[in-house]
């Protein structure tokens, strides 16, 4: 794509005829700076589809981070999605990061998804170690929602959105690779330089946990939007 709102306004339309063929539709959010776009151009659109029945499912949440935090995910997805499309706050999930919870929170999260009908269209973000959702490498292709560590260069990447690194969570409950691979349609968005690297090992590199975006060479839909920079180690 040529720009980053041109990929919003591709995956606007594509969430807008999955939401026209299935009203009660279920979506699999990200967060993070990448999906920003589709949100604004769904946004600018939300007139043109029913959207009181849609149901969604964030993939991650910082662990021990106040929901009430401005930077928990729950408080972006509020900000970010819920408001400006004026989605049923019932319908929209983020995995529970409280400490008091956490135990059983991964096995409920899953619960929920089940209960939904599955994922009906997931976007997703790739981090600069080629993490999808919070699985940073390692994890396990199989892998169910669970606590994971953030790795430093996670951190350092996410310290834009906190006065500093320290205040970065040094902890997450993540959808896991197994989970987002059983949605029926994955959309991977990069842009910029600085996803070169992780979009051009998840596309052509090998299948392997040290690069967790390469599961998705293995999912029967997958669809991957990048723009001229993050395109730009592509064989
Ligand atoms: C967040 C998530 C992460 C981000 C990734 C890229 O829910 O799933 O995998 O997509 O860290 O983050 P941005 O988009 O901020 O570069």
């Amino acid at each position: 794509v040529d720009s980053a709102d041109q990929a919003g306004e591709l995956i606007a339309s594509e969430i807008i005829a999955v939401i026209t063929a299935k009203p009660d539709a279920v979506l699999g959010l990200a967060t993070g700076s990448t999906p920003l776009p589709v949100y604004r151009a769904l946004a600018a659109r939300r007139d043109e589809v029913d959207l009181s029945r849609v149901s969604a499912f964030a993939l991650d949440e910082y662990v021990g981070l106040p929901v009430s935090h401005p930077e928990s995910y729950r408080s972006v997805i509020t900000r970010d999605v819920v408001e400006p499309l004026g989605l049923d706050p019932r319908r929209v999930h983020v995995p529970n990061g409280s400490l008091d919870t956490i135990q059983h929170a991964g096995a409920d999260y899953e619960a929920a998804i089940e209960a939904a009908g599955g994922v009906d269209l997931q976007i997703l973000g790739i981090g600069t170690d080629g993490h999808i959702g919070f699985n940073e490498p390692g994890s396990s292709f199989a892998s169910r929602t669970r606590v994971k560590t953030l790795t430093m260069q996670t951190r350092r990447d996410n310290a834009r959105f906190f006065d500093s690194i320290d205040d970065v969570p040094m902890h997450c409950i993540t959808q896991g690779l197994g989970t987002i691979s059983r949605a029926r349609h994955l959309v991977l968005l990069a842009f910029g330089e600085g996803k070169a690297h992780a979009v051009a090992g998840a596309v052509e590199g090998p299948l392997t946990a040290s690069l967790p975006g390469s599961a998705l060479q293995l999912h029967e839909r997958a669809t991957v939007l990048v723009d001229e920079a993050a395109a730009s180690q592509l064989q």
